[in-house]
């Protein structure tokens, strides 16, 4: 899948949907597109913790409600910056989820400068992230941000 025609698809996607969809559209979308996306999810800051909204693949994940700091998740939302983790397993602050994950990055959602969400998006490639999913997947996280 073209970065560029998903990008513009998520914008109508985002346009189009009703509000209560909106969220669950566009990660839908990001799932079936990229075949390396085995999962992917969003999570919303609420008060000190991260909660599970919207979020497609084969299982759903344990990890519902994750602390700011634990886990790739709760790094990002601490630092703010985008992780890209190349190989889980050579990763202490990784939270499993699933087995055949490889790889992993999350994407922190900024609104007005602040953390409201993440994007999270599992492989079971390893390596399967680079700079273009950060590029691109900030863009989505920055059309999200207003949605949250
Ligand atoms: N692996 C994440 C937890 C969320 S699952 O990938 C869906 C982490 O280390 O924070």
């Amino acid at each position: 899948m073209d970065y560029d025609i998903a990008e513009q698809k998520i914008k109508e996607i985002i346009s189009e949907s009703d509000s209560s969809r909106l969220l669950q559209n566009c990660i839908g979308y990001l799932y079936e597109k990229f075949a390396k996306y085995s999962w992917a999810g969003i999570y919303i800051m609420k008060g000190n913790n991260l909660v599970l909204g919207p979020w497609k693949g084969k299982q759903a994940t344990e990890h519902t409600k994750i602390p700011i700091g634990k886990g790739i998740c709760g790094h990002a939302a601490k630092t703010g910056r985008t992780e890209i983790v190349s190989d889980v397993s050579s990763d202490d602050r990784y939270l499993a989820c699933f087995v055949s994950t490889r790889s992993e990055i999350v994407v922190p959602i900024k609104k007005n400068g602040k953390i409201v969400g993440e994007i999270d998006i599992d492989s079971d490639i390893p390596n399967a992230f680079d700079s273009k999913d950060a590029v691109f997947l900030e863009k989505i996280a920055d059309m999200l941000a207003k949605h949250i």
